[in-house]
């Protein structure tokens, strides 16, 4: 069986998350690619979709949102999973008692609900280095304001994205993990 992984990165966290996801689904056994949205092209040939992207502005990137719209006919005909790369921190709630996870869905997971059926959508936490930061998001990401919210680090959780993508190859039927 053959899982295409998908995502879109700019500073290289959702990146890191995709290549996990693609790790943990190849130890089951299955087939998979790992590409940039922007290389991934017309999406045929494989039997599963895995379709990721860092948010901005509450908002997925631009190759990512493109990729899905491009391929909404395949990807809604076949299993398909989506996730987020996002929260940075590693407070659970915030400061109104809300789910910092669910607070983080982009807006992309609601559109795309009825786009193209995922079977599941997930948030996973980011990672931030505030000197790597380019162009227009540096503005942003100088505002005092924002700084706070803005916690520097890798708050990836690699346990949480395993978890997942053996969740994804249960789905799928996959065998039982190698040792
Ligand atoms: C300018 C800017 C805006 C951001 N906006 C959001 C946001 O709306 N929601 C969110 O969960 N994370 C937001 N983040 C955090 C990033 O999504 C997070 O750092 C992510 O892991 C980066 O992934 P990448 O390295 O693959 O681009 C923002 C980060 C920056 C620098």
């Amino acid at each position: 069986m053959k899982v295409l992984v998908a995502y879109a990165s700019k500073y290289g966290a959702t990146e890191g998350i995709a290549r996990r996801i693609g790790e943990g689904l190849r130890k089951r056994g299955l087939e998979v690619a790992v590409l940039r949205c922007k290389e991934a092209g017309e999406a045929s040939g494989f039997d599963a979709y895995v379709v990721g992207s860092a948010a901005y502005a509450f908002n997925w990137r631009k190759d990512a949102r493109k990729f899905v719209e491009r391929n909404a006919d395949e990807l809604a005909a076949k299993p398909t999973w989506l996730f987020s790369s996002g929260p940075l921190g590693t407070e659970t709630v915030d400061d109104e008692g809300n789910d910092v996870l669910k607070g983080a869905e982009p807006k992309q997971f609601g559109e795309y609900r009825d786009l193209v059926h995922p079977r599941g959508t997930q948030v996973f936490r980011g990672a931030y280095d505030h000197d790597k930061i380019r162009g227009p998001d540096r503005i942003v990401a100088w505002m005092p304001a924002i700084r706070d919210v803005m916690p520097e680090g890798d708050f990836r959780e690699w346990d949480a994205i395993d978890a997942w993508a053996s969740a994804i190859a249960d789905e799928l039927g996959a065998s039982a993990a190698r040792p």
